[in-house]
């Protein structure tokens, strides 16, 4: 009798092979079996041990481990299977896969199958991108491969874009729907996805402001600063991995729109305004934006020449405070407004000040002295600062920053529905 479902996993040579360590452990609270296969290469990314604890199976990983076994050939390992997943797919099992090879055991098993079998391709952007890797997905995707993934994002190689694998839980949402296509008992499956999958900032709308501005003196030249907009956009991206719908207001930066979201351009921070003004009223607003203090007092309709400003100076005029004007909102104030305060001395002293000027709830704070890598870079130190205290975090990547930043705001506003039930959104400030 066949109460749980069994997968043949075929795990390929790629640093996303620890993903899937967390892909069998949720395969295996929902109850399936799982026969585990490793490239060569595969298993120079995760132990062959590690695996099997977690398949608490056998695993295999060259043809002579099933040869000296005369009851299990390859054929009979995966017709054994209701499923066969490959995760992560490299480029290279991809295109052995599309060109019909059969050089080692996780080729050869994909070759004499005739179960259904979903990809999570892994890999470089470039090689993703590559018209060969395309032309390979094309073939595979004729030959009924099922493919999840892969998500754009930052890169064990440094580089940004398409080709993470899957995320775990995308994976299984996937597995999900194989087996749902297969018209089985998934009652299991389901009751896990229900659980486990839904986000915590489902039906949430959020702002996040990100870059800087760019204050025109005349036609050519402008005042800005060297934000470099990706502590932003990492946290817009977050907030859509986290359920939420998410408006992304952006001031002048060299970075892709994000998938899964809107995104407004803006360049000076009038506009910045305009634009969130009009995106208001949202659940959750972000100002990760360096906008420009100031602005030119007024904007000079032809290049100036040097001769035309007196003693070498440029009247300014203060640039409105978009984070203050929606923390100070009377009506339809965000439940949760987050403001970065970029400082290069008394960080905490200053960005605490800053937080009550202006009137949010949560200040991230972070040091932007010479030598760090804050500005225009890819890592952040910041303390967290909100009505409870101060929290120093620890040097990490932006995007990481980004993830602990929205997994506290999930919290946040879970324990908020929590202690006041019933209350409508957008309502009192959060202290
Ligand atoms: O005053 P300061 O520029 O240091 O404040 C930083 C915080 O205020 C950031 O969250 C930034 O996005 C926001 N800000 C703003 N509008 C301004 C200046 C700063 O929203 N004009």
């Amino acid at each position: 009798m066949t109460s749980h479902r069994r997968i043949l996993l075929i795990l390929g040579g790629g640093i996303a092979a620890y993903k899937t360590l967390e892909l069998i452990r949720r395969l295996r609270e929902s109850g399936c079996s799982i026969c585990a296969v490793l490239t060569d290469a595969a298993s120079q990314f995760v132990t062959p041990l590690s695996v099997a604890s977690l398949t608490n199976e056998k695993i295999y990983q060259g043809l002579f481990d099933l040869t000296n076994e005369t009851k299990i050939g390859h054929i009979q390992l995966s017709r054994d299977a209701d499923l066969i997943v490959v995760a992560p797919a490299t480029a290279d099992l991809m295109a052995k896969m599309a060109a019909g090879l059969a050089t080692d055991l996780a080729t050869t098993l994909l070759l004499a199958t005739d179960k259904p079998v979903l990809i999570a391709p892994a890999m470089n952007v470039r090689m993703w991108e590559h018209p060969a890797t395309q032309r390979n997905l094309k073939q595979l995707k004729k030959d009924g491969v099922k493919i999840i993934g892969p998500n754009e994002g930052d890169m064990a190689c440094g580089e940004f874009g398409l080709g993470r694998m899957a995320e775990p839980a995308e994976i299984l949402k996937s597995i999900i729907v194989q087996f749902e296509k297969q018209n089985d008992r998934v009652t299991k499956l389901k009751s896990l996805d229900t659980k486990e999958h839904t986000k915590p900032l489902d039906g949430c709308r959020a702002l996040v402001t990100a870059g800087p501005t760019w204050e025109p003196i005349d036609p050519v030249r402008y005042l800005t600063n060297r934000s470099s907009g990706k502590q932003g956009f990492a946290i817009a991206r977050e907030l859509v991995e986290a359920g939420a719908n998410v408006v992304l207001v952006a001031g002048p930066v060299a970075l892709n729109d994000p998938r899964g979201l809107k995104t407004v351009r803006v360049e000076t921070a009038e506009q910045m305004l305009a634009a969130c003004e009009h995106i208001l009223p949202v659940d959750i607003a972000i100002c990760a934006a360096a906008v420009s203090d100031w602005c030119a007092s007024s904007q000079a309709i032809n290049k100036l020449k040097k001769s035309s400003i007196s003693s070498r100076q440029l009247e300014l005029k203060e640039n409105p405070d978009i984070l203050k004007s929606i923390s100070m909102k009377s009506k339809d104030r965000p439940k949760l407004v987050v403001g970065f305060a970029a400082e290069t001395e008394d960080l905490i002293k200053n960005a605490t000040e800053k937080r009550k000027a202006k009137g949010c709830d949560w200040m991230v704070a972070n040091d932007v002295a010479p030598g760090t890598d804050a500005m225009g870079g890819n890592t952040n130190q910041v303390h967290l600062i909100t009505s409870d205290g101060v929290e120093a975090w620890p040097q990490l990547p932006k995007t990481e920053v980004a993830h602990s930043l929205v997994t506290r705001i999930g919290h946040h506003l879970r324990a908020r529905a929590a202690s006041s039930p019933g209350k409508k959104q957008g309502g009192k400030r959060d202290r």
